[in-house]
């Protein structure tokens, strides 16, 4: 039984990722576009390169969980997805994580060189804003655009993504307590999953006490997200990955494997995936899929 309903649940996920596959392709400017095509070229195949899908997913998951079902949740998820695609532009560059294999191909700024991958990491960080205001053109309110923008650039910036980012890099080569390296987690990582999470609930009109038990969901999902990241580092092949492995251990970065050992991170991310759970309590038998989300996420091997 839960076999099947994982296989469900997994066939739903590519549905929705294909889906949010041909929406990126039919809103980002057209690589052979005259002006910056050299710029449109670089994000595409950032973008285009495919990956899990999973922040898009989110909103659509959970928007469509809470009842509502509107174009809106694609626009809003998949500006995400490129937020998303930008930091991993910005991840690979020399000055931080120094990677030339992403997405199963090479970086961007290996293919197009460092300026033109900075640039279009710049782009990409700021497309949202704009497909956020183009929500109005599926008859989403004023307010609740301005809502949606609050939460993501909370998540964009010094108290998520990017100040997550700066902290990973001053703790290379550190020694960090747990509480510190679960701030960097909820951070880099974290943060990029609540915000979708948070905008397809504000979209379905989720009460504040649902957008509560959400935010708990997000918190413990992106730790989960991270501590698995961690680990695939460890015992995953690059093959699998499409991304190198052992980057990691090799840059001295701060860890739950290296903060407790392998088999300590993997406890931990089990009893996060509990908490995750948990937090759903307040659903009923709604959001399910958001239950699957994070079995599949504790279980994923890429
Ligand atoms: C990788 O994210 C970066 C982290 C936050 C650990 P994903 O594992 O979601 O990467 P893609 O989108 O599937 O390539
Ligand atoms: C990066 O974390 C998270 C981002 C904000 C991009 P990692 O550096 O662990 O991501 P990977 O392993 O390169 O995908
Ligand atoms: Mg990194
Ligand atoms: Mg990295
Ligand atoms: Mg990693």
């Amino acid at each position: 039984m839960e076999q099947i309903k994982s296989d469900i649940f997994l066939s739903k996920l590519s549905t929705i990722a294909e889906n949010v596959n041909k929406y990126l392709d039919n809103w980002l400017p057209q690589k052979e576009e005259e002006y910056s095509a050299n710029l449109n070229e670089a994000m595409r195949y950032s973008v285009m390169a495919g990956g899990k899908r999973i922040r898009p997913a989110l909103t659509v998951l959970v928007a469509e969980g809470l009842g509502y079902k509107n174009e809106a949740n694609y626009r809003a998820g998949c500006a995400y997805e490129l937020y998303h695609s930008a930091s991993l532009i910005h991840d690979d560059l020399p000055c931080m994580d120094d990677d030339d294999l992403r997405r199963g191909k090479p970086t961007n700024h290996k293919v197009f060189g460092e300026a033109t991958a900075v640039l279009a990491g710049d782009c990409l960080m700021l497309m949202p804003y704009e497909w956020f205001a183009r929500l109005s053109e599926y008859g989403i309110s004023s307010e609740k655009i301005a809502k949606i923008i609050r939460i993501a650039n909370e998540a964009f910036t010094y108290r998520g993504v990017i100040g997550g980012q700066m902290l990973d890099l001053l703790y290379e080569n550190k020694k960090i307590d747990q509480k510190t390296l679960e701030s960097i987690h909820l951070g880099k990582t974290a943060a990029l999953l609540r915000a979708p999470i948070l905008t397809g609930a504000i979209l379905a009109d989720a009460t504040d006490k649902e957008l509560d038990s959400l935010k708990t969901y997000s918190q413990k999902i992106g730790l989960l997200f991270q501590i698995i990241d961690d680990i695939l580092d460890i015992e995953s092949d690059t093959a699998t990955l499409g991304k190198n492995v052992g980057r990691d251990s090799a840059l001295g970065k701060s860890t739950y494997p290296a903060l407790l050992g392998l088999d300590g991170a993997k406890d931990y991310a089990k009893k996060t995936y509990q908490e995750a759970i948990i937090s759903l309590e307040p659903f009923g038998n709604r959001l399910s899929d958001l239950k699957a989300l994070a079995f599949y996420l504790l279980n994923r091997k890429s």
